[in-house]
């Protein structure tokens, strides 16, 4: 029996899939109704080549993490091996109820060499593609997550002056091959990760660390200067927010020019930022971390909501967590009203829907994830109601999997990884998350 809420809900979303506009329930007093979703939302997880996949040696962080001196903790080696074991990712999608999986194509395995495409790496992420549809997924796909082929980072990276170009190109391949059975696709993810970085609280030795490694890299290639966007240098994030701007455009037209009716976007990381007594700079570190990209997204068909945390400004900067806090990776706060108040910012500041492609947290503790997920989408949901238009919720991650220059030791996994066998284990958020979306309502 579909009631009458329910029916306007899910013809909400058809109208507003149709216009590529989001799914909009009404707002309702009424609790049980409340919890519930709209027909049609997208469920999933998330991963990334270089976090699951395991050996793009072509790709510019695998180089970043065998030179010496570098940043990284250990190398990433094989990963999850899900270049080999992608099928099994996407059974334990399916067995969890959810209908959407987010993985990115990995530029380096497609463009090794400048202008050398490889037809047998674009059929590889063919059959993934099609390996979703095979299972009932909705692929998310994300045509750059933070690596590219080492070739590009040793010209200089995003700062070449061709690099928009260059990587339109590159997703002009990618949508001819793939692009017919995509259902979403985000150009970047987190382009504006650089300015976050620059407020988080790193280890000043990770920045010292950072310098030094690209320089090595740049020596290892014979080139002036190595270029990546996944670094903690706070000066290299200025310089690089309008190139990616320029290539977030360009490689939007380009996917558009091939399938016109694919919903395109950019995931942005975007804390929940909070205004705490008088004179908050909350307002100007907005404008700072996401400003012109979020000026720039506006053309989009929805904006992809990275958030982990919220930050609590007060006139002099930002205020640690409070005491009693739950803590996540690097002791940050798990706060879990945090992603509602990102969504209803990004939505407000834009006009556009929302897709969360990345919520998650960094933790060995799974019970303090099971704890989250309820209770983000909750809050979630509450601005769904207040009229905020979210087309899905994709978790980070799918798998236990390589946290960057942190290495394996954080675990954002809803399944860890034996990193011998790669035997992967659904813990208890996993089932969290795969009854409420097998439910639809929390
Ligand atoms: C990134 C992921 C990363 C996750 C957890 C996001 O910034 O897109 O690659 O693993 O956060 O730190």
């Amino acid at each position: 029996m579909v009631d009458r809420r329910q029916f306007m809900i899910s013809t909400g979303v058809a109208l507003a899939g149709a216009a590529l506009g989001a799914p909009r329930p009404a707002a309702s007093s009424d609790g049980a109704a409340a919890k519930e979703f709209p027909h049609g939302f997208r469920w999933g997880a998330a991963t990334a080549g270089h976090q699951v996949e395991g050996n793009d040696t072509a790709s510019d962080t695998w180089l970043l993490e065998h030179v010496k001196p570098t940043a990284f903790a250990e190398a990433a080696g094989d990963a999850c091996n899900s270049f080999e074991l992608w099928r099994e990712d996407l059974d334990l999608v399916r067995s969890l109820g959810l209908n959407s999986y987010r993985f990115s194509v990995e530029w380096s395995r497609i463009e090794p060499e400048p202008g050398e495409y490889s037809t047998a790496m674009l059929d590889h992420y063919l059959r993934m593609v099609e390996g979703c549809r095979e299972r009932g997924l909705m692929p998310v796909l994300t045509f750059n997550h933070f690596t590219c082929p080492r070739w590009f980072g040793a010209r200089g990276g995003w700062l070449a002056a061709d690099a928009a170009d260059r990587f339109a190109r590159y997703c002009e391949r990618v949508a001819r091959h793939l692009g017919a059975h995509l259902g979403y696709a985000t150009t970047l993810n987190e382009p504006n990760i650089g300015r976050l970085l620059g407020v988080l609280d790193l280890p000043a030795a990770l920045r010292e660390a950072d310098h030094a490694m690209l320089a090595a890299a740049a020596r290892a290639c014979g080139s002036e200067r190595f270029v990546s966007a996944n670094s903690v240098d706070a000066q290299l994030a200025e310089q690089l927010l309008r190139p990616m701007i320029a290539a977030h455009r360009a490689g939007r037209a380009a996917i558009k020019n091939v399938r016109p009716d694919l919903p395109v976007g950019v995931s942005l990381a975007i804390f929940d930022d909070q205004a705490v007594g008088e004179n908050s700079l909350r307002d100007r570190m907005r404008a700072q971390l996401y400003g012109a990209w979020l000026e720039a997204v506006k053309g989009d068909d929805f904006i992809g909501v990275q958030n982990y945390e919220r930050a609590q400004w007060d006139s002099k900067g930002r205020l640690p967590p409070p005491a009693n806090a739950r803590r996540g990776h690097m002791g940050s706060e798990v706060y879990a009203p945090s992603l509602a108040g990102a969504v209803r910012y990004a939505h407000a500041a834009t006009g556009i829907p929302v897709m969360v492609t990345e919520h998650g947290v960094g933790t060995p503790d799974d019970a303090t994830r099971a704890w989250l997920i309820p209770a983000a989408l909750r809050e979630l949901r509450k601005a769904m109601g207040e009229g905020v238009p979210v087309l899905g919720y994709l978790h980070w991650s799918l798998l236990d999997n390589f946290e960057w220059v942190f290495g394996y030791g954080p675990k954002f996994g809803l399944c860890a990884v034996d990193r011998t066998t790669f035997k992967r284990t659904p813990k208890p958020s996993a089932r969290v998350l795969s009854a409420i979306a097998r439910r639809n309502a929390v």
